[in-house]
């Protein structure tokens, strides 16, 4: 994964606005993606990205401000002079054409020489891993061949940016997961800028260099993958992102500088250093950062709190326990083991590490 700060798409002030619609599409202050990177816009359905990408391709106008393609604005620049191109969650590749004609006609449209286009089409065809395929027709070959031909035919003439707009949606889990694989090594081999747009966490997270996360129009965290796993900055983020419970406590002394704030949890002090405030906050615990033990096991963390199980989902590869402490609910991956040790009822122990916790104020 190259990617450098050399800006290649930038926002400025950014506001979309459909008609009727009471509040702006998109608005977006300031926001750039580096040349060569792999970057993803990801959120729930309706939250603005595929008029991001609309707005970078150029099938859609701005109400306001500017979008800068390297040095240009091309705010008032037609898409087919913008040098980007997209693939579309539905590929609609040409039915009536071999998966190699599908791939040589953007070449033909620009009118590359006949001599170069063989040997761009057999490249892209390798890269997409379907040059043993390539006479068929699209009917004759699966929905993830389908979809890596028309990857190819999207990056054959070498744009300086790719959009990609839900492109692996319409595969099933084992194939879309597949494609993640092929998309990163992709990118990595021919260095062209992905944008990559998804409401599939799993799929931002993995593949990206950083990631926006969109809602209602505006980014509400933009940065790498760990640091919007680990470090969210809202609450949105930390429950969009990864399974968390949001843990009610009620901090003191947040104000002196010489002693840590303390916190308290279903009756439990600890200190808490990340605190800024006084006074009643929320906590993110992450479902994996918390355990749950038996009341006569050595608990693992630091807080631990006395509760009683009262639901457990048993989920393949993990289980997902509910504890009820006091007055609020805990939930927890517990290891799935075939004996099941966890039941309803029982008496068991909740534990954390406040460093695990993300502390907000609202
Ligand atoms: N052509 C359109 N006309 C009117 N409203 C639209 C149009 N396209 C999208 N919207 C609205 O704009 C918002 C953002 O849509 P969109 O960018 O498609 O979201 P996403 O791709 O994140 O699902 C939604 O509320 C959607 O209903
Ligand atoms: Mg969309």
């Amino acid at each position: 994964m190259t990617s450098s700060n050399d800006p290649i798409i930038r926002f400025k002030n950014v506001v979309k606005r459909y008609p009727g619609a009471p509040t702006p599409a998109l608005d977006v202050a300031e926001f750039t993606i580096n040349r060569g990177e792999f970057f993803s816009i990801l959120g729930p359905s309706g939250s603005g990205k595929t008029t991001a990408l609309r707005l970078i391709a150029g099938f859609e106008q701005a109400d306001g401000g500017q979008i800068f393609v390297g040095d240009q604005d091309v705010t008032d620049v037609p898409p087919y002079r913008r040098d980007i191109n997209t693939v579309f969650q539905s590929y609609a590749l040409f039915p009536h054409m071999s998966l190699r004609d599908n791939v040589t006609y953007p070449l033909r449209m620009a009118g590359v020489d006949k001599g170069s286009i063989r040997k761009r089409v057999d490249e892209a065809l390798e890269m997409v891993a379907m040059e043993k395929m390539a006479d068929r027709f699209p009917h004759q070959v699966s929905g993830g061949q389908r979809q890596r031909v028309a990857l190819a035919r999207a990056f054959v003439g070498r744009p300086k940016v790719l959009l990609l707009d839900e492109p692996l949606s319409a595969l099933d889990l084992n194939l879309r997961q597949q494609m993640q694989h092929v998309l990163v090594d992709l990118q990595r081999k021919i260095g062209i800028t992905f944008v990559y747009v998804t409401h599939d966490q799993g799929e931002a997270l993995s593949m990206s260099n950083r990631v926006a996360i969109v809602s209602g129009g505006k980014i509400q965290q933009l940065d790498t993958p760990n640091a919007i796993y680990y470090e969210p900055n809202s609450r949105f983020v930390a429950q969009f992102i990864g399974k968390s419970n949001l843990v009610q406590a009620h901090v003191a002394g947040a104000a002196s500088a010489d002693v840590d704030p303390v916190a308290t949890v279903c009756g439990e002090r600890f200190a808490l250093p990340a605190a800024k405030q006084s006074g009643p906050i929320n906590l993110a615990v992450r479902f994996e950062s918390l355990a749950v033990t038996k009341p006569d096991e050595p608990a693992p963390h630091q807080v631990r709190l006395m509760g009683k199980v009262s639901d457990v989902l048993f989920l393949g590869h993990t289980c997902e326990v509910k504890v009820k402490c006091q007055d609020q609910e805990f939930i927890a991956f517990a290891p799935a083991r075939r004996d099941a040790i966890l039941s309803h009822g029982q008496d068991v122990c909740v534990s954390f590490n406040p460093n695990d916790c993300a502390v907000f104020n609202d």
